[in-house]
């Protein structure tokens, strides 16, 4: 055993995954595609001591306790039985972005844990075991593990749902133009939405488009054709949004910002640039489109949205071990 250092990366999600066939092993109900981001990064190193009596965790520098500390802490468990190790560890994470403003964070940081859990605790795992782990912690961690374009696939067991990589960051230089038009905490999580989705009316007929969508964006990957995979990863952010509108309870992620930037981009196309848009369990909207098109992108969402932030990322990396520990 001993200490050890992962980097991972948010995705976004292309095709989503929302609502799930089994909670306690975050089983979703369909595959989704997602692309590794370069600008949403989280540190984590992992140190087991047979001193501890418990596992500790600082974010940022501020000790964690309550459900962040016992989420991770849950995870460790599943490192350690895996590994056949009894070590409690010591945890510390940097994330280089806000957590919880709808940005993703719970996807790098699992990954993060996971390759530096595992590492610290000296098992051998494959890279697909190591997706299967990363999304017992957070479903959309599983994608986080590679880099690039990524399908996780929903598979009906814990050792079928794993991630694998459709192509690597280098083969497309589609852009996520994060606008963010609030950072506030979201008040209902994927967690605890993902049990909503089948109270939706809505949900089956999303399901069933699903398979046809992922066709789509997986051809618009290996073409090269950012309209064909915008425009069916646009249709499923509003299916899925339809989806939380219309369970039970409702969630309404959307605010005025986010609507006005629908309509935004609609028009931006009408014009001639190229740009669709996804939006996840929150208000912010991701602005896809080529990297050549993303300055101007960025330009109107300035001038237009009044963001209180924005971040063009370009394909990412996946998870790796790095050297540099943070303690
Ligand atoms: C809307 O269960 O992976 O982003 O609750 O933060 O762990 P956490 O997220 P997760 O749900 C992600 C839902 C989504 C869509 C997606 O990324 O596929």
């Amino acid at each position: 055993m001993t200490k050890a250092t992962a980097e991972a990366r948010a995705n976004i999600a292309l095709i989503k995954y929302w609502g799930q066939s089994d909670p306690r092993l975050n089983l979703p109900l369909t595959s989704s595609i997602s692309m590794t981001v370069d600008k949403l990064v989280t540190r984590t190193t992992v140190e087991p001591d047979a001193s501890l009596k418990a596992d500790t965790l600082s974010i940022n520098g501020v000790a964690q306790a309550g459900a962040p500390l016992a989420r991770a802490q849950r995870h460790l468990d599943r490192l350690r039985q895996r590994a056949g190790s009894a070590a409690f560890c010591r945890v510390a994470s940097e994330n280089t972005f806000a957590a919880s403003a709808g940005l993703a964070s719970s996807a790098s940081a699992f990954a993060a844990l996971t390759v530096a859990g595992f590492a610290a605790l000296g098992a051998k795992v494959s890279e697909r075991e190591m997706t299967t782990f990363a999304r017992l912690g957070s479903g959309s961690a599983a994608r986080s593990i590679h880099g690039g374009f990524v399908e996780w696939r929903a598979g009906p067991t814990h050792e079928a749902s794993y991630a694998e990589p459709l192509a690597p960051a280098s083969h497309l230089d589609l852009h996520d133009v994060v606008v963010v038009l609030s950072e506030g905490e979201k008040k209902v999580g994927s967690s605890e939405g993902h049990g909503l989705a089948e109270t939706s009316p809505l949900n089956a007929g999303r399901v069933a488009r699903v398979p046809a969508l992922l066709a789509e964006v997986r051809e618009g990957i290996l073409h090269r054709d950012i309209k064909k995979l915008g425009r069916a990863a646009q249709e499923d952010a509003l299916l899925m949004h339809a989806v939380m509108m219309t369970s039970t309870p409702s969630l309404l992620y959307w605010t005025p910002g986010t609507v006005a930037g629908l309509h935004a981009v609609r028009r931006w196309r009408e014009e001639g640039l190229m740009v669709y848009a996804t939006i996840d369990a929150g208000p912010n909207l991701h602005l896809l489109c080529a990297g050549r098109d993303a300055p101007e992108a960025a330009r109107r969402a300035r001038e237009e949205l009044a963001p209180a932030a924005l971040l063009d990322n370009a394909p990412g990396e996946g998870a790796r071990l790095v050297a540099a520990h943070l303690f």
